[in-house]
């Protein structure tokens, strides 16, 4: 089946609202970055220059003077002007990315063993009966919360500070994917949980942060961003091995194939990548050749699923197979960014965790799910884990998400104008970079 396609061709809302209000969101946020925005790969600047383009050292900026900015600031608050994906390039980012290094660092058993041990317990928790109904994210959620505080305390995560943790990532995911809006007073209980635990954190912060943008860099660095996506990925991942069971089954087979669990990791980011949409700011002109020039101040985005479709047989299907042809490494395939410009830091990281936490996840359940896996996945993916015995029908399922499918869109679309729209009138990045240089001092006019 084709990717976001549905079963059954009708006529109904069901089949034709939720992408027509993917396409409109897409549009109401190309329209706030003005007319200065230029989506990539197209015909000027196709995929075989996409990645020269985005490596490009002018192609650097990160916050200012975008539109954008401000409604990612909205989304990401509290503390985005430290956190490391807005800073621009400087000592205070050089700063920032030493710290994340060192905090993602470490032998692999180690970030292994961990996995694995959150995984179990938060698994043990959930799976009282022979049949579990989920949503993967909200399953993954708690698992990254444990994992990322261990990571940055050293400690076992208590209760309370897991909730806290769940409760701040989820409120930024949902506002992200404009399910729901924002909850700042949620946020700001992390925030006075980190500024009481500044003293044991285990690596050294950024000195060049003041201890209120140490906090900030905590909450959005490893209690935003790292369970985010690491949540996101996961879901995505195990949708995947639920809907493609000889896949599954393979992996659950032969646990210590790392090259296999490789294969399948590759084909689920290129499918399903978790940027819809990275840009940059070019901070000087851009000549690629004499046809092909940008403006100093032009924001390009990067399209990753449209380039991750490029230059593969049958794009859109799930095949893990392909990578047995083909190397990731040149393939159209940049699910981490782009060695030359700023990639992800978990790049190494990110793939050694989740390979334990799957292991553990397919040793104890099989995983059963007919509903839609898009990109976005706003529905959270639900999931039948299954301990043995037969699997219920999955039919009831399958009416229910494309029912919530049709109002969740019709949600996503109020909230998202509503959340455009405040984000407009704060203007965050904008009020920031009014009074502040690139590097965070104050500037006066
Ligand atoms: C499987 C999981 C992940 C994927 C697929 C992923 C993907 C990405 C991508 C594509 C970018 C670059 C976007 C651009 O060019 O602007 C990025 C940047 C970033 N990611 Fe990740 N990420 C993942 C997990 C994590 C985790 C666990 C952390 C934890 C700290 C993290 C922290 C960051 C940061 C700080 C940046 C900004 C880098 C910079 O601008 O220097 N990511 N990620």
């Amino acid at each position: 089946m084709r990717r976001g396609a549905r079963p059954g061709h009708g006529r109904g809302p069901v089949n034709w609202l939720p992408a027509r209000v993917v396409a409109l969101r897409a549009k109401v946020f190309e329209k706030l970055n003005g007319d200065n925005a230029i989506t990539f790969p197209n015909d000027q600047v196709g995929p075989d220059r996409f990645q020269e383009l985005y490596g490009h050292p002018a192609a650097n900026g990160r916050s200012r003077g975008a539109g954008l900015s401000d409604l990612f600031w909205y989304w990401l608050s509290p503390g985005p002007e430290v956190h490391q994906e807005h800073l621009e390039a400087g000592p205070r980012y050089d700063d920032v990315a030493r710290a994340t290094r060192s905090f993602l660092a470490g032998p692999a058993e180690s970030l292994s063993a961990t996995a694995g041990d959150c995984t179990s317990r938060v698994l043990d928790e959930v799976l009282t009966g022979r049949v579990t109904r989920v949503r993967l994210r909200d399953l993954m959620m708690p698992i990254w919360a444990e994992y990322f505080y261990e990571l940055v305390f050293g400690e076992p995560c208590p209760r309370a500070a897991r909730d806290l943790i769940v409760g701040h990532a989820t409120d930024v995911v949902n506002s992200l994917k404009c399910t729901g809006l924002r909850h700042p007073a949620r946020r700001a209980r992390l925030t006075r949980y980190l500024e009481q635990r500044l003293a044991d954190v285990r690596h050294p912060l950024p000195e060049t942060l003041s201890r209120t943008e140490q906090v900030h860099y905590l909450q959005g660095t490893y209690f935003n961003t790292a369970v985010v996506q690491t949540s996101e990925a996961m879901a995505h991942l195990l949708l995947a091995l639920a809907q493609h069971p000889e896949v599954a089954a393979r992996l659950a087979q032969n646990p210590d194939d790392d090259r296999y669990f490789a294969h399948v990791l590759d084909e689920t980011f290129r499918l399903y990548p978790l940027f819809g949409i990275a840009h940059r700011i070019t901070t000087a002109d851009i000549s690629l050749d004499e046809q092909t020039t940008f403006p100093a101040g032009s924001v390009l985005c990067f399209n990753y699923p449209v380039y991750h479709a490029t230059g593969y047989a049958n794009p859109d299907e799930f095949d893990p197979g392909r990578w047995e042809r083909s190397t990731a490494r040149h393939a159209h395939h940049i699910p981490f960014g782009i060695a030359a410009n700023r990639p992800c830091p978990a790049w190494r990281f990110s793939p050694i965790a989740m390979r334990a936490a799957t292991r553990v996840v397919l040793r104890r359940v099989t995983l059963h799910s007919s509903v839609t896996h898009t990109r976005s996945l706003p529905s959270r993916g639900p999931c039948l884990l299954v301990r043995d015995g037969p699997v219920p029908s999955l039919t009831p399922m399958r009416v229910r998400d494309r029912w919530e499918d049709v109002w969740r869109s019709v949600v996503q679309l109020v909230l998202g104008t509503a959340m455009v729209l405040h984000a407009r009138r704060l203007r965050l990045a904008g009020r920031y970079f009014d009074t502040h240089g690139p590097q965070g001092c104050p500037v006066r006019h």
